[in-house]
């Protein structure tokens, strides 16, 4: 990596916050090698698949030449899928091209032709029918590719938006709409495999030992990304680059590894339950949410390896600088004391803007003129840094060189190696998630399919 993704924990420490803070016995790092050797054990098992999947130059080969060849005939990419499934494809399309919705105009129709990024990647991943109609309403069938992703082929959300999406298409195209509908999904499991094997869409798989959360870089993230045109190889580049830093057994050495560390300490020894992490870039606003649902359904568990009940895991919470810092930071700085704040700074930024030397007779406008925004920008998350400091409250900062394929690559890797690094602190299963379970079988029986009357019976 050239100027590399920095971890900085000095505000996280007694001797800067106090009470609140970490001393040098709460940050004991003695178990790190078993930690990384544990995870690494799995990993090379067989049992989990992430850090692989960007070494996997024939999947990402495969993916640069379907869509390089689709690309032409397509001015929208219209995503169906939702929690691992959406908010990873998402996360990136937002990171490197900035955020950009789906809106109708007052009267309901379409907002015009005047869209500048294209194709636009549209994400329907709510079963809002308000959301579905303004999307189906803003695209043209004969100009968009679907990308139906669900890993397990089965989620009521996305089958039934499936059926909505194909029966639109195929008025418009026929049988042709079949080329321009993309699966994603198990390669062995679930039914959306068979739909899309009988009716010969374009097929892609997340490996068995990919869950929805670690699957930005599984076709999952990539189909979407590189149907859009970012640059898949970038960004692999920068995970393979992190993979090297994560596999350091020494933390002083492994970002991940010494933020798992802090996180965890913050947790258990000064009862740190809530993260708000807090991304000053309106580019890393929805990675923030990518992250919330990696940390929350990884952590959050009711026992443990052994199978002892323990309840952890931290509540995330998103929050965007410098817009929540006129919405949020009262309670972070005075409220209750649970909170450890993780600040996501980017050192340079795509476009910078000098703000005009006008109206210099003024005291609130002549200190800015002349200056560029990027240095309000940093002087705001600097300052908000040092008041949360002031105040006791514990927090911990990323430093992005900036936001581009590259750093991305790298950003999330570090994300999702610190989250299972954490997995291996607490003693718990960060790959599973059996409390969404009960939910999803009794929406089944809610909505009437076949082996689920029992769990209608239970609502009755
Ligand atoms: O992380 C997870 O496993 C979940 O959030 C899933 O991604 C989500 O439930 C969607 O599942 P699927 O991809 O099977 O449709």
């Amino acid at each position: 990596m050239a100027k590399r993704i920095d971890f900085n924990f000095d505000n996280t420490l007694a001797s800067r916050v106090g009470a609140e803070g970490l001393t040098a016995n709460d940050l004991d790092y003695s178990s790190s090698k078993d930690v990384v050797n544990a995870f690494r054990a799995r990993v090379d098992s067989g049992e989990i698949g992430f850090p692989n999947l960007p070494d996997d130059k024939r999947v990402i080969g495969a993916i640069n030449e379907f869509a390089q060849s689709m690309r032409k005939d397509i001015d929208d990419v219209l995503l169906v899928g939702i929690g691992g499934s959406a908010l990873g494809p998402y996360a990136l399309d937002v990171a490197i091209r900035g955020p950009h919705p789906v809106q109708l105009d007052v009267s309901g129709k379409a907002a015009g032709k005047k869209i500048v990024t294209r194709p636009r990647l549209v994400v329907l991943d709510n079963v809002d029918p308000g959301l579905i109609d303004a999307a189906l309403s803003s695209l043209n069938p004969k100009r968009t590719a679907v990308c139906v992703i669900t890993k397990s082929g089965s989620t009521a959300e996305s089958l039934a938006q499936l059926l909505i999406v194909r029966e639109w298409m195929t008025k418009s195209l026929g049988k042709k709409a079949r080329s321009r509908i993309i699966a994603v999904t198990d390669p062995q499991k679930g039914e959306l495999l068979k739909i899309a094997q009988e009716e010969k869409y374009p097929l892609f798989f997340v490996p068995a030992n990919i869950g929805g959360r670690f699957s930005v870089f599984s076709p999952v993230g990539l189909v979407p990304a590189a149907l859009i045109g970012l640059d898949i190889n970038a960004l692999m580049k920068g995970a393979r680059d992190a993979n090297a830093l994560c596999w350091k057994t020494n933390a002083n050495d492994n970002p991940a590894l010494q933020s798992a560390y802090v996180h965890y300490a913050l947790d258990t020894k000064r009862q740190k339950k809530i993260e708000v992490v807090f991304a000053y870039s309106s580019y890393l606003w929805a990675s923030a949410f990518w992250y919330r649902q990696l940390w929350a359904e990884s952590l959050g568990k009711k026992v443990n390896r052994k199978g002892e009940v323990v309840h952890t895991g931290q509540t995330p919470v998103a929050a965007l600088g410098v817009t929540d810092q006129h919405s949020q930071v009262q309670l972070y700085a005075e409220g209750p004391k649970d909170k450890m704040i993780t600040f996501w700074g980017v050192d340079k930024y795509r476009k910078d803007v000098k703000i005009p030397k006008d109206l210099k007779q003024y005291d609130s406008t002549g200190y800015l003129g002349g200056k560029m925004m990027s240095s309000l920008f940093t002087a705001e998350r600097r300052a908000t840094e040092a008041a949360l400091t002031e105040a006791g409250q514990p927090n911990c900062r990323w430093m992005l060189p900036q936001v581009d394929e590259y750093n991305i690559g790298a950003f999330f890797q570090m994300l999702e190696f610190q989250t299972a690094f954490c997995g291996e602190l607490y003693g718990i299963d960060a790959f599973d998630q059996p409390g969404v379970e009960l939910g999803k079988k009794l929406t089944y029986g809610l909505m009437g399919r076949k082996g689920y009357e029992d769990f209608a019976k239970m609502l009755k």
